[in-house]
């Protein structure tokens, strides 16, 4: 099993520090334009083996070859967020690397599924199956897996209890139009609407949908990564072990929920081949208008995106 992960800043390391410790792997290649950056952590990271326990072998480089017959790539190259700066401020910058990156890793690793990071999330996941030209079940975008954790983590935060009790999933975009989804939420398996009244579950809704700018304000300099790159390492290691889970990722829907033709945050069934399928949960009528809307939203902007290769 080999990871092949662009960019190697905050976010690239922190996901090739959790893919190396989880074991699965035998190889993490770490590739950045930044000279020395990818080796110089790479070493370090080796070194870190007979202390973490770990064999994974961790590779830094500056080019693309080292990265040939990956299984899984996942992209994290490019800009983050500065303070008052919206995922979407990104969007011409971001698109430049991304389309170039893809295309450097497909032609290195053709049979690969590809994960995207870069923001913004879901316009750069189209993007990048764009540029790949692979199909696109085998491209992905992660942010629900962050969104729904932000979430669990507020409402176990707000009741006092494990994070490990609370089940919650958040779909739609990765910005403006994001949807926790209040009505699947549990707690010990109770609905959390038996254990927050309404204008508290607001509250955490709220709270979850501005967690990644609350992160920005916060650190001043660039954005969070501790949990993004946890919730990229779930989606990594859906797909090396072929798992079949359902987890909330931005995938390519055509159908499902009523919506066509978008990459946007819903319910897949992942495994080595990527998206499996689509899993269309019942969700409340309010919520799935908002998943709706958000598909709508990003669409437009999708377009722009993937109009940018031309
Ligand atoms: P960072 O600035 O620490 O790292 C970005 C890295 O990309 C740098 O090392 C830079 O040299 C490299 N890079 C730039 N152009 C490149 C190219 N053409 N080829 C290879 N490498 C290149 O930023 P950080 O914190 O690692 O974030 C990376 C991206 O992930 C940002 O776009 C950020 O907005 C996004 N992000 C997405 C999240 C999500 O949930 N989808 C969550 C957190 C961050
Ligand atoms: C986050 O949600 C900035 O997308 C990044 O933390």
């Amino acid at each position: 099993m080999k990871v092949s992960i662009a960019g190697a800043g905050f976010y690239g390391s922190t996901l090739a520090l959790r893919v190396a410790e989880a074991g699965y792997a035998d190889e993490v290649v770490l590739t950045d334009i930044v000279e020395g950056k990818p080796q110089g952590l790479a070493l370090d990271l080796m070194q870190s083996r007979p202390l973490a326990g770990f064999e994974t072998r961790v590779t830094g480089t500056n080019g693309y070859d080292e990265t040939a017959g990956s299984d899984i790539c996942v992209i994290t190259a490019g800009l983050p967020r500065k303070p008052g700066m919206s995922r979407m401020d990104l969007l011409e910058t971001n698109a430049r690397i991304v389309a170039d990156v893809t295309r450097r890793l497909v032609d290195a690793s053709p049979g690969m599924v590809l994960i995207v990071v870069s923001n913004p999330l879901d316009e750069m996941t189209a993007l990048a199956a764009a540029a790949s030209e692979l199909p696109k079940g085998r491209v992905m975008g992660q942010a629900g897996l962050l969104d729904s954790a932000r979430f669990r983590h507020f409402v176990a935060e707000r009741l006092g209890v494990a994070t490990s009790e609370v089940e919650a999933i958040t779909l739609g975009s990765h910005g403006e139009t994001m949807v926790p989804v209040p009505s699947l939420a549990t707690v010990g398996g109770r609905p959390l609407a038996d254990l927050l009244d309404a204008a508290a579950i607001e509250d955490v809704v709220q709270r979850t949908r501005d967690g990644g700018a609350e992160i920005v304000a916060l650190l001043r300099t660039g954005s969070a990564y501790f949990a993004p790159a946890a919730a990229a390492e779930t989606m990594v290691r859906a797909v090396a072990r072929d798992t079949h889970e359902v987890q909330p990722v931005s995938a390519w829907v055509d159908g499902p929920f009523g919506i066509e033709g978008v990459f946007v945050g819903v319910p897949a069934r992942i495994g080595r081949a990527g998206v499996e399928e689509v899993v269309e949960l019942d969700l409340a009528a309010g919520e799935l208008a908002a998943l709706r809307t958000a598909a709508a939203a990003v669409r437009g902007k999708q377009d722009e995106a993937v109009g940018l290769l031309a």
